[in-house]
């Protein structure tokens, strides 16, 4: 189901961190299956919220089912934002998906966070997007 009001779109694993973080802010979001061919159709500009998993030289970082979704042009070019979720564990390639997907769909990186965030991202990221929307509709009015 795609609403007016979807602005968010993710994907999460089956260990759901982002799917967490995603339900913390309580904001209307489309999920990118982990399986299957059911992959979200956005009508309107939205923001992508997308774990890391890279390998150790920083390869594959962003999941292949996020990649197959931006592969289309029509849902590409609705993108507006990209928000990374990853695990400072992993050093360098921390949240590496965000400037893996910034520099091919060239979008800002909004905001990186670590598993499924804290209660200062989900407040950040809350605060972040309201205003950002509100900038989106004074560019595209
Ligand atoms: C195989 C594997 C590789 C990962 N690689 C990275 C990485 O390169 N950088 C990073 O920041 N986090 C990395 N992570 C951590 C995940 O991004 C993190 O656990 C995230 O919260 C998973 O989100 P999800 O549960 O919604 O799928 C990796 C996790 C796994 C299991």
């Amino acid at each position: 189901m795609v609403g007016p009001a979807t602005k968010i779109v993710y994907f999460s694993s089956r260990s759901s961190n982002t799917a967490r973080f995603v339900a913390g802010l309580g904001l209307p979001a489309l999920r990118i299956p982990i399986s299957g061919d059911d992959q979200p159709r956005p009508y309107d500009p939205f923001v992508l919220i997308c774990p890391t998993y890279a390998d150790g030289e920083g390869r594959g970082a962003v999941p292949k089912q996020v990649i197959r979704f931006l592969n289309d042009p029509t849902r590409r070019a609705l993108l507006r934002g990209v928000i990374a979720g990853g695990n400072r564990n992993f050093g360098p390639t921390f949240a590496l998906a965000g400037e893996v997907i910034s520099r091919k769909c060239n979008v800002p990186v909004l905001h990186r966070f670590e598993l499924a965030g804290t209660d200062t991202d989900i407040a950040r990221v809350r605060a972040g997007l309201k205003k950002f929307w509100g900038m989106e509709c004074l560019t595209t009015a």
